[in-house]
């Protein structure tokens, strides 16, 4: 029997994630479908997590659903038990599991184990379920998605790589600027450029911050030392430096450019914090969408029996 996973964003497609906003839409305007109802999910998370846990739990449980949060510390997999083993003993008790974990290869490891769906909540490589409510903000904010350039601008980590993917996938124009120490990982860029040649989009990647942010309609950063990368953090900060999201920065965009962060975010480091409360932010605004497209999200992998 087949199953709806969610690892990254390159199977999914431009339909797919125009449905998803929808159903964002209608989860926001307090839908109280129980498309849920006598089913469970587990939260699996091996990193820290806000956002992510919180609206996940909350999505469940609104959907009608039990959530079951377990950290690593939680299961037995730190004491050897295995992937394979975790994966098929929680799929006799659960109806999806959502995980956050370091290397992609193991979160495929968990979804060819699993006989439910296995959702992306973060992994070193993506960050497919946090792209998808930020293309919701995007089309909420600005009417459209395709053709909008947003500019990337900083470590080209997990989140450049899925707003590359999800960027291409709907037709926009997507930049990412980051020094050549940090770019984003080739496979993905080029990906990237061949899903944007089909939907009309494009996809560059630029070391110059400036250059990209012309003209951009948003843009987007994120943390320069992403979980896991903490000893290396003193030279991310002086490698990144020159990729400071500041009003010198946004000076070269749009006049209406809209400004976007994932959060958590370290003011002074990859954003100033007079940008982070400018009104042309819409970060906060990013971070409540996360709930109603967690929701559309279960109910698209496991809703619908
Ligand atoms: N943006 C995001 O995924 O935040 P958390 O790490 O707090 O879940
Ligand atoms: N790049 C960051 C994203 C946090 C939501 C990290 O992986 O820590």
């Amino acid at each position: 029997m087949s199953k709806r996973d969610l690892l990254c964003l390159g199977p999914i497609t431009k339909l797919e994630i125009g449905q998803l906003i929808k159903r964002a839409g209608v989860f926001k305007k307090g839908s109280r479908l129980r498309p849920l109802s006598g089913r469970s999910v587990g939260l699996l998370f091996e990193k820290s997590s806000t956002r992510t846990r919180v609206s996940f739990e909350v999505a469940v449980w609104r959907l009608g659903g039990l959530p079951i949060f377990l950290s690593f510390d939680d299961i037995q997999i730190k004491r050897g038990e295995t992937i394979a083993d975790t994966a098929r003993v929680l799929s006799g008790y659960l109806d999806a599991l959502v995980i956050r974990t370091y290397e992609q290869e193991k979160l495929e490891e968990w979804r060819d184990y699993a006989t439910i769906p296995v959702i992306n909540g973060l992994t070193d490589l993506h960050h497919p379920c946090q792209v998808l409510s930020d293309l919701f903000t995007i089309k909420e904010k600005k009417g459209r998605l395709k053709g909008l350039k947003l500019v990337y601008v900083g470590d080209g980590n997990n989140m450049a790589h899925s707003l590359l993917e999800g960027g291409a996938k709907v037709g926009m124009e997507v930049v990412i600027a980051s020094p050549k120490a940090y770019m984003p990982d080739l496979k993905v860029v080029k990906l990237a450029q061949d899903l944007a040649k089909k939907s009309g989009g494009a996809i560059s990647v630029l070391n110059d911050p400036l250059k990209a942010v012309a003209g951009a309609d948003m843009v987007y950063t994120d943390v320069w030392v992403s979980m896991g990368q903490e000893a290396e953090r003193k030279k991310r900060l002086k490698i990144l430096k020159p990729y400071q999201m500041s009003k010198k920065l946004l000076a070269y965009a749009k006049p209406d450019v809209m400004v976007m962060h994932c959060l958590p975010a370290h003011r002074g480091e990859e954003i100033t914090a007079d940008v982070m409360e400018d009104s042309r932010s819409v970060i906060f605004e990013q971070a409540a969408n996360r709930l109603p497209m967690q929701q559309a999200i279960l109910e698209m992998c496991i809703g619908k029996k």
